[in-house]
Formats: structure tokens, C-alpha cells, sequence
């Protein structure tokens, strides 16, 4: 009998003991939230001057193609190339395969930057959209930065001037209690404790905070886009084919109650 409470203890247990190491956000813990708008074209627009001018040099997107993404997105072809394409042999129909060579890339960073078409499915949006918020100065590596999702990423902070520097500080929280409430002293005062690992800003950079949040939302938004152009399409043909069901059923009972009626 004990026997069996020890094993029922240890499963249930178990995710307790270990969900500090794998919390989904590394490091930082909890992502932060994030939820996609994909019917909003004015964000994954902004998401995608943001991606070409910031992260393509490096990342390319080799299953999209530019005349897909100009289409849906309602760009008019000219106007993405004339503002978005440097290469002028780059044809609509390409993929969007980059520019860096893989062996170039691996001497430069040791590990050569991934194509990041379907990065927010092998991954998530959350974890996308708090990584990109969360690199903080770290002199003991090559670039200056860490980050705190993906701990000694090799891949430098390459939004810093608009974020600002970001460092790990400390501050008071409150102490929590085994039964989840705050933990008070004898005046009812919170009693509260230093805790390390925080990020703050150290440096402002071109962007207020919420500036920069809304900057990585777009910029998420559209990864969430280019990982599967067909999911708004998907998701609202969805709600049709529902509605089709409903009324289908709907229409079937009124016919059988009808049928019935000859029976009886
Ligand atoms: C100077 C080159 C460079 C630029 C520019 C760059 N990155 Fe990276 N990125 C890297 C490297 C290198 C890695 C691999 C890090 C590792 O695995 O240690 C990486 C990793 C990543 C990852 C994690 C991928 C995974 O599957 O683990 C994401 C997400 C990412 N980059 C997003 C971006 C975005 C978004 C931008 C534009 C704002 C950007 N990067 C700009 C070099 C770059």
C-alpha cells in the first residue's frame, strides 16, 4: 500500500521538482503572452520591413516565396522592390533563400543562423516574442549579450539601439507562503526578500518600452504569418464550414421530424 503511495507521490510530484528546468521560457520562466492577429495587414506589413531590414542578412525565409507574401500582405510588387528587394535579380517567384553563405556564417557565430520560416511552429509565438525582448549585457560572451529564453544564444542583440541596454538587476519582491498568499509581519507589512535575474534598462534606446514591445509584436506577428501563409485562410474557411453543419443538422431534424409525422 505504501508502495503504491510512493509512486502516485513521485508522478505527481515530479513536474514540481522539475519545472524550474523546463520552464518553456528557459531562464525568464513563463513566456510572456502573445496572441496573433493575422487579418491585420498593417502589422505583418510593419512585421516584414522590420524582418528585412533587421534579421534577413542573416536569416532567410527559403520556403517563402516574395510574390506570396506580396500578395497576401497586399504589397503592390514595385513598391516591394523598390523598398525591400537589394538584389535586382530577384524575381516574385523566388524563394526568399538569403544572402549569407552557411560556411561564412559558421566561422563568424560558430553556429550558422537558422532559417526562421517555420521557427514560430518549432518553437512558439511566445517564446519568439519574449525572446526577442529578453537579450541583456553579458561580458563574458563573444557578442557582449546573452539572453535569458535561450541562455548563451549566439546570435547578436542586433536591436539594441531601439530597445536600449538591458542588464540583470535585482529587486524586492514579496515572500510567498506555502498556502499561495504574501507572507506579512506582525503590522500586516508585506515582508519582502532580494531576488536577482531581473531585467531592467539600463540605457533607453530609440524606442519607449511599449514602442519596442509593439515593434516585436509585428515582427512576431508576421514569423507567425510566414510559418503557414494558409492558416488565416484556413481558420475563417473554418468558421464557414461550422455554420454549414449547424444548419445542415438543423435542416436534417426538421426533415426527419416531417418523415415521422407519416409514420405515426
Ligand atoms: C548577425 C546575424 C544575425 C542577425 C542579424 C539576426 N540573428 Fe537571429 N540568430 C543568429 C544566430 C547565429 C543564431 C543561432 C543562435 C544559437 O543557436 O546559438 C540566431 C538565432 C535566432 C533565433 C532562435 C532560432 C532557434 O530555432 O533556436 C531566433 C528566433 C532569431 N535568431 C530571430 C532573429 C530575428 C527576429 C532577427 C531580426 C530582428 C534576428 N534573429 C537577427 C544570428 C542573427
Amino acid at each position: 500500500m505504501i508502495k503504491i503511495f510512493i509512486i502516485i507521490f513521485s508522478i505527481y510530484s515530479a513536474p514540481i521538482v522539475f519545472s524550474a528546468e523546463s520552464a518553456p521560457c528557459g531562464d525568464y520562466g513563463e513566456c510572456d503572452d502573445y496572441s496573433y492577429d493575422l487579418y491585420n495587414n498593417e502589422s505583418l506589413q510593419k512585421g516584414l520591413a522590420t524582418y528585412i531590414n533587421y534579421c534577413y542578412g542573416c536569416h532567410s525565409l527559403k520556403y517563402s516565396r516574395w510574390g506570396r507574401i506580396a500578395a497576401d500582405l497586399e504589397i503592390p510588387e514595385e513598391i516591394l522592390f523598390e523598398n525591400l528587394i537589394f538584389n535586382q535579380e530577384t524575381k516574385p517567384g523566388d524563394l526568399m533563400t538569403g544572402s549569407m553563405i552557411k560556411r561564412n556564417a559558421e566561422e563568424w557565430f560558430g553556429v550558422a543562423p537558422p532559417d526562421l520560416t517555420l521557427v514560430t511552429r518549432s518553437h512558439s509565438p511566445e517564446w519568439v516574442y519574449t525572446y526577442l525582448r529578453t537579450f541583456y549585457e553579458d561580458d563574458s560572451k563573444q557578442y557582449g549579450v546573452n539572453n535569458l529564453v535561450y541562455p548563451g544564444a549566439a546570435m547578436p542583440n542586433v536591436l539594441s539601439h531601439l530597445q536600449g541596454k538591458q542588464v540583470l538587476g535585482c529587486k524586492e519582491v514579496p515572500v510567498i507562503a506555502s498556502n499561495g498568499g504574501v507572507k506579512r509581519d506582525e503590522n500586516r507589512n508585506d515582508i519582502t526578500e532580494e531576488k536577482c535575474g531581473y531585467l531592467k534598462i539600463k540605457e533607453s534606446g530609440e524606442l519607449t518600452q511599449a514602442g519596442f514591445d509593439s515593434l516585436i509584436y509585428d515582427l512576431t506577428n508576421f514569423l507567425v504569418y510566414v510559418g503557414e501563409p494558409a492558416k488565416r485562410d484556413r481558420e475563417r474557411i473554418g468558421w464557414y464550414v461550422i455554420f454549414f453543419f449547424i444548419t445542415f443538422t438543423a435542416l436534417s431534424f426538421l426533415l426527419y421530424r416531417e418523415y415521422q409525422k407519416d409514420y405515426h
